[in-house]
């Protein structure tokens, strides 16, 4: 995906003859400016290496005059992280001869406020790699890596820094529109802005580049880099995991976001798979709250009700908003009581054996999503506008009825589940029994289909550090 097209090859290295100066990198305004927001970084705008003239191939030609040492430790990190495959000396030794050689003659040609990114080049080396402005080289393991995953805008994969073999998380995404670029850099900017703050997630370098370009228009991608961590919370449930370990994640994750709101911001979308873990074994873990893609600051003006989000974990009262108050602005306290809903959806994941509810709030979301999704498709040939108006306002009337529907349905589950908690019924089926009461309860609040009925962050980090004090 990082490929440039064929026709930008041509492009490219026809400007090359007829400037007769290596230049082609210049970036548009907006990378530019995206970078002036980062300045104090060692972020920098990246030139991908498209083609192998740049690097010529007698470079990797002659004897490699590296301490051998280094060369087999980064062949040996290498390995460790790919677990089975067996990476080749000669691919090692050719990255150090490649980052000699553009360290060497970089001014050639790249600008000093450059980063540059290299393609792998089969028969030489096999990994992409990037040298940043201060002298860093991460190696990707890119697509190869077995611990690649992706949410619904970036792609993870890790990326080994050179300097002392210590492994990070990268993250790709692609900037193919304005918004994107506006969207990454607000959340960049929050990263920034959490980089001390407990529980939640900065990032160490990043890189932005050209990757293609049409006449009209040229699309960036970029990426960065962050603390690796070894998974996400979805690993952990009462299946596989001690309640006491689990209630330990349980209060990091609730002082992830209450940090988080301190810092002025909602989060909106928390899940298992947002919240990143670390163990170290004899029950300690590091838990980082990640992924501020939708994420909000308290300043920013009360908007008109927004479904984005992971639909079994959005707030259903936003579903009920939107069908009977089209106009009602949600606000900042609207939105930090949405991520409450959404981490107690979290919590029932990982202490309920039934996941009923989050299988309702799920079917309460899809059908409340997007107002007209099918609509103009399924009337594409209609031309009679007042008949089509009036097939409009139908379509609208049986998906209000339907989210008016699902939401008692999901309010009838919750009473129900609850009213089994309050009255201690044997809820083995639905409940680990050894799970305290009190928590059952806690979490059934936290996910209430009305907002006023929530606990506050606070009051769930008192209740959880009682537990964790008579465990
Ligand atoms: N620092 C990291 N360490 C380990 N895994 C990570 C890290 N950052 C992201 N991931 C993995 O990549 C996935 C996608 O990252 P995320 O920031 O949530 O992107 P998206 O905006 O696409 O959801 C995460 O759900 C997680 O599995
Ligand atoms: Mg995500």
């Amino acid at each position: 995906m990082l490929r440039r097209s064929p026709f930008f090859y041509k492009v490219f290295l026809l400007l090359l003859l007829v400037c007769g100066v290596f230049s082609p990198f210049s970036a548009v305004a907006a990378s530019k400016n995206f970078l002036k927001a980062f300045s104090s970084y060692k972020s920098s705008l990246t030139t991908i290496f498209p083609n192998d003239s740049v690097i010529p191939n007698s470079v990797f030609e002659g004897a490699c005059q590296f301490p051998k040492g280094k060369i087999k430790s980064v062949k040996e990190s290498l390995e460790k992280a790919f677990g089975h495959i067996i990476v080749s000396q000669k691919t090692v030794e050719n990255i150090f001869k490649a980052v000699k050689y553009l360290s060497e003659f970089r001014s050639h040609f790249f600008n000093n406020n450059e980063s540059i990114y290299v393609y792998n080049r089969p028969g030489f080396f096999a990994f992409d790699f990037q040298v940043y402005i201060d002298g860093t080289v991460f190696i990707h393991l890119g697509e190869k890596d077995p611990k690649k995953a992706h949410g619904g805008f970036k792609e993870f994969s890790r990326s080994l820094r050179l300097e002392d073999n210590k492994l990070f998380g990268s993250l790709r995404f692609s900037l193919s529109d304005k918004n994107k670029v506006e969207d990454l850099k607000e959340e960049l900017k929050i990263m920034r802005a959490m980089e001390k703050v407990p529980h939640n997630l900065g990032f160490d370098y990043f890189g932005i580049y050209e990757v293609s370009s049409t006449d009209k228009e040229k699309y960036y991608e970029g990426i960065f880099q962050t603390e690796l961590y070894q998974s996400t919370l979805e690993k952990y449930t009462i299946t596989k995991t001690s309640i006491k370990d689990l209630m330990t994640l349980l209060l990091q994750a609730a002082k992830a976001v209450e940090n988080f709101h301190k810092k002025g911001y909602a989060h909106m979308d928390i899940k298992q798979d947002n919240f990143l873990v670390n163990s170290f074994g004899m029950g300690k873990y590091n838990l980082t709250l990640a992924d501020y893609g939708l994420s909000e600051k308290a300043s920013l003006t009360p908007t008109i009700n927004s479904l984005l989000g992971t639909r079994a974990y959005k707030d259903p009262y936003f579903c009920e908003l939107e069908r009977i108050d089209t106009q009602h602005k949600l606000g900042f306290g609207d939105k930090k009581n949405a991520d409450i809903f959404s981490l107690g959806m979290v919590f029932y994941g990982m202490m309920f054996y039934n996941h009923e509810l989050k299988d309702l709030n799920l079917r309460l979301n899809v059908e409340a999503r997007t107002k007209f999704k099918g609509f103009y498709e399924t009337h594409c040939d209609e031309i009679d506008l007042e008949k089509l108006i009036k097939l409009e306002r139908k379509w609208i009337e049986e998906r209000n009825e339907g989210i008016a529907k699902n939401y008692i349905a999901y309010s009838k589950a919750h009473a129900i589940f609850l009213k089994k908690i309050e009255q201690h019924k044997k809820n083995s089926d639905i409940m680990y029994n050894s799970t305290p009461e009190e928590l059952k309860k806690l979490i059934l609040k936290m996910i209430s289909p009305i907002p006023e009925e929530r606990p506050s962050v606070r009051r769930v980090i008192h209740v959880l550090t009682g537990f964790m004090k008579r465990l």
